[in-house]
Order: structure tokens, then sequence, then C-alpha cells
């Protein structure tokens, strides 16, 4: 199983050392920056609770559980040519059914440039057609993987702010934290952190519960850039560097680009 988006900010790259990372024991995952789920799918916890702030997403998740056949079939009519895509782009997914709206919402994912996830102010997605020769528009095994397993195990999967986990996570839990990185690059101000949704004072917030979980005696790690503000927001904690290509980074710095980053534990 891997992700069925791919996502700005997506961990695949660096799965394998949050893999190290991970505490040996726990008993519920949490991931309430869920995003792609890179690290959710390379562990497929028996319990979990995922969840992200973006609706279309969590839409595509909670409709790949509970109707997945019908999503199969949407997918299967897409075409990949800048004309439909364009059209698709035009719909307002408020008029469409939940399957129509995760079957634009995958479509859109898999055909669009970088498959980067955009919207502008009035929350329209803007990103542009990708001229893939053949992306992967109906990836049924994937997809039916992951049906399979969100139906098997105690998976709860809810859209809202990340700051629930706050009363949800108990001692013992685990909770994975993968917020919008605090911007990296030099002339990056604090406009861009507004620009992604994600202020300082979110950031501060974030490190606020962070403290907060590790008091409760919850197991939290958390990856952001390797800056000075995160470095300083998380002092006292396990801080370690890490280094990760990325196909898409929209985390600061141009793509490519080999971001330092850190991952920050309170175990
Ligand atoms: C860096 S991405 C997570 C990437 C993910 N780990 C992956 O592997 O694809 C950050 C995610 O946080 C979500 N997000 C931003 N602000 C949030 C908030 N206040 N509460 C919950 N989720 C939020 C975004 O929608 C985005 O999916």
């Amino acid at each position: 199983m891997k992700p069925f988006v791919k996502w700005a900010g997506g961990k695949r790259q660096l799965v394998a050392i949050l893999q190290e990372e991970l505490p040996e024991r726990f008993d519920t995952y949490y991931e309430p920056f869920l995003g792609g789920g890179a690290l959710f799918f390379s562990q497929l916890p028996q319990k979990a609770a995922i969840s992200d702030i973006n609706s279309h997403l969590i839409n595509a998740y909670t409709i790949i559980r509970d109707e997945l056949p019908c999503l199969l079939q949407a997918l299967s009519r897409h075409q990949n040519t800048p004309d439909y895509f364009y059209a698709i782009r035009a719909q307002d997914p408020t008029t469409l059914s939940k399957v129509e709206q995760a079957s634009r919402f995958i479509f859109l994912n898999r055909t669009c440039f970088n498959g980067l996830y955009r919207e502008n102010k009035k929350g329209k997605f803007n990103t542009p057609f990708g001229k893939y020769k053949n992306p992967n528009i109906l990836d049924a095994t994937n997809l039916t993987a992951i049906h399979g397993y969100l139906n098997e195990k105690s998976i709860s999967i809810s859209c809202h702010d990340y700051k629930k986990v706050r009363s949800t996570a108990q001692k013992g839990d685990f909770v994975y934290l993968d917020p919008p990185y605090v911007p990296l690059t030099p002339t990056a101000n604090f406009s861009s952190y507004t620009k992604q949704g994600f202020t300082l004072q979110d950031q501060e917030d974030l490190a606020a519960l962070f403290k907060e979980l590790s008091h409760k005696g919850v197991k939290a790690m958390l990856s952001n850039s390797n800056t000075e503000i995160v470095r300083e927001l998380y002092r006292g904690f396990d801080i370690k560097t890490v280094s990760a290509k990325r196909a898409i980074n929209c985390k600061g710095g141009s793509r490519g680009e080999e971001p330092n980053e850190v991952i920050v534990r309170n175990y």
C-alpha cells in the first residue's frame, strides 16, 4: 500500500528514516496532518486516528473506505487531455456527489502539474495540466488494498484542526506531527507562512501542544525544517537533522533542492 495522492510535503523520501525513529510500542497511532499519509501507509497500524484540515482530501479517504466500487467506476471514465482536464477543473465540487468529488480530486491530483494541490483565494483548485503521458488515474490494486485495510482495522478518519489531538490522544498513544514547514529560504518572510495557511503563531501553538502531549505521556514525533525558529521552539527535546530529496517541494526553496529537515521526539 502506498499514498493514493502525490502531496506537497509528502514524506515518501523520508519514510525509512522516520521509521527508525518510531517508538517501539504504542497504543493508538495519530496523524493529524495526514496529507498523503506516507508514514501511515508504511506502518499500517491496527488502531489509528487520521485527520487533516483539507476536506477534499479527507473525503477521498472516506470514499475509498466506504464506496470503492462506485469510485473505481467514476475514475475509469476520466481522460488525460487538456480540454477534459480543464473542464473537470472548472467544475464546482459542491454540485457533485461525494463519490464524484473524490474521483475529481484523485483525477486532478494525478494529472495536474507536479501533482501539486493548490487552491486560489476562492478555494478553487488552480494547478495547470501536467502533460503526463500515462498518469495512473485508476490504480485499482492500491485503492482496493487501502479499502480493505481501512475497513478491517480500527481507523477513524476525520476532517478537523490538528489541535483536536490535544484532547483525544492519551498516555501511551503515539502522535506523528507533520505540519506545513517553517520556510527555509533566507528571503522567505512571515507572509510566506500565511500563504501556506500556517502562521508563525500556528508554529508556536503547535510547539505548545507538543509540550502538553509530552506532559501527558503521549509519545510525539514532529518533522519540520532545520531552521533556528524550529530548533528554538523545540529546545530540550531530542532533535535530529536529516536531509531529504523531494520531488515536490512546497516548503520553501525550489524544486530539486535538498532541504534540511529536523525530526523532533519527546521519547
Ligand atoms: C506537510 S503536509 C503532510 C504531508 C504528509 N505527511 C505526507 O506524507 O503526505 C501538511 C498537511 O497539514 C494539513 N494542515 C494544514 N494546516 C492544518 C491544520 N491547522 N490542522 C490540520 N491539518 C492541517 C495540510 O492540509 C497538509 O495536508
